[in-house]
């Protein structure tokens, strides 16, 4: 690979030990991928919650903040492993406490805007189009490839962030226009009601392309950056899906033949979405529906300020049952704003919680090695697929694949506030 003086220089150790180790990674990583130079990325979105990066990965990131790094571009950071909202309720280990603080104050010196966010974008971290990012986190690699034409491949945790201590990444993958091409032709003919609806489609579509590049046809141009978001999500994580298209809809796709990049869809890789596979998708997600549910997770990906002012207009002279929890997860600068408008407390007059900068998926993980809950309702089909993990191995828990307003009618009582019993 052809690597300037500077980039030569770190390799050499010339820039100190911790740009040495970075640079030796995405070397070998643009090795691995046949890549020609280095390119710079403008910013980096970095998986740092202390359960991900266990024992040795904090170690390593404190020895490397003690040797001096410093992040050189923007780099932002997905959610924490917990809540200090809920930290009681949970009976979370003191531990855990103890690891994430001292991660995030390592990030912190390091330069990290310590976002806590799976939706960098709603903070402010806004790359352009075509601009070359480095970012770790499907959901939010999606939405920045798909529908802001931003650039990155799907970053692992050593390589987002080697980029942000270099600055640079190898130019491989979806850096490259080639690789950006449509290779399969989705034609949604479903009537798409909710966000929810709209991520069934995503992981319809995650479990065909696996990692091709989908091309979507039949989408109204109307549909929102909510919607875009959970599908990308969960074509995400039922394939591997970082780069999707949407006719009339996303920044490259003005129209069929600029998404195919001028070749022509064959037929055998046209493949249609209708009200059966709507329905037929929806129920491999979703446990048959029998007991009251017990948690309602909403926030994965974390709910932007529309998505806050929707749950509270759902939630609208409403009170949560006595026996349930129903937790909302968004960033906490979404938080604030939401806070400012009056949809916390609208929300959280019900019984349900606004909490902020942490993931849905770790703490259910956690709590669930309790035997608690049992039944859990979600609108997420990332954190419906995550969690039908423990319904398969303990099959002691059923995960409910509902829309947002089926799983507020669940929870909730007509009338009054959950203070009145
Ligand atoms: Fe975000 Fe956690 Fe879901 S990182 S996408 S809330 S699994």
């Amino acid at each position: 690979m052809y690597l300037t003086r500077e980039e030569n220089e770190m390799l050499e150790g010339k820039h100190g030990f911790p740009k040495q180790k970075c640079m030796e990674i995405l070397v070998g990583l643009g090795d691995c991928y046949d890549a020609e130079r280095m390119i710079p990325v403008n910013s980096a979105h970095l998986v740092y919650n202390s359960t991900s990066l266990g024992k040795g990965g904090m170690i390593f990131f404190r020895e490397m903040a003690d040797q001096g790094v410093r992040f050189v571009i923007n780099a932002t950071t997905n959610p924490l492993s917990f809540n200090l909202e809920i930290w009681e309720n949970c009976g979370f280990q003191q531990q855990l406490r103890e690891d994430q603080e001292a991660v995030s104050a390592t990030f912190a010196q390091m330069g990290a805007l310590l976002s806590n966010t799976c939706t960098p974008y709603s903070v402010g971290c806004v790359p352009r189009m075509r601009q070359h990012i480095a970012w770790n986190e499907s959901s939010a690699i999606s939405f920045a490839n798909s529908v802001l034409g931003a650039r990155t491949n799907r970053e692992g945790g050593p390589s987002a962030f080697a980029a942000a201590v270099t600055g640079k990444t190898p130019e491989y993958g979806l850096h490259l226009d080639r690789y950006r091409f449509g290779e399969l032709k989705i034609v949604v003919t479903a009537k798409l009601k909710s966000v929810r609806d709209y991520g069934t489609l995503g992981y319809f579509i995650g479990k065909i392309a696996q990692d091709k590049v989908p091309v979507c046809t039949g989408i109204p141009p109307s549909v929102s950056w909510d919607e875009l978001k959970l599908l990308g999500t969960a074509a995400a994580v039922s394939g591997s899906v970082a780069l999707y298209h949407v006719v009339g809809v996303t920044p490259e796709a003005p129209d069929e033949a600029v998404a195919f990049g001028g070749a022509k869809c064959k037929d055998w890789q046209t493949i249609k979405f209708g009200e059966k596979e709507l329905r037929d998708t929806e129920e491999s997600l979703s446990s048959p529906l029998k007991e009251m549910v017990d948690v309602v997770a909403i926030g994965c990906p974390h709910a932007s300020i529309t998505e806050l002012r929707d749950i509270a207009n759902t939630f609208a002279g409403k009170s949560l049952r006595p026996d349930v929890e129903f937790w909302i997860e968004t960033s906490h600068m979404v938080k604030a704003y939401a806070q400012a408008m009056g949809y916390v407390d609208a929300i959280e007059v019900s019984g349900a919680r606004v909490l902020s900068g942490a993931c849905p998926m770790t703490i259910m993980r956690e709590i669930l090695k309790d035997g608690r809950p049992r039944t859990i309702a979600t609108d997420s089909p990332k954190l419906a697929n995550g969690l039908g993990v423990y319904d398969a191995t303990g099959g002691r828990v059923a995960v409910y694949y509902l829309p947002l307003a089926t799983c507020v009618e669940l929870a909730t009582r007509a009338g009054g506030t959950r203070d009145d019993g």
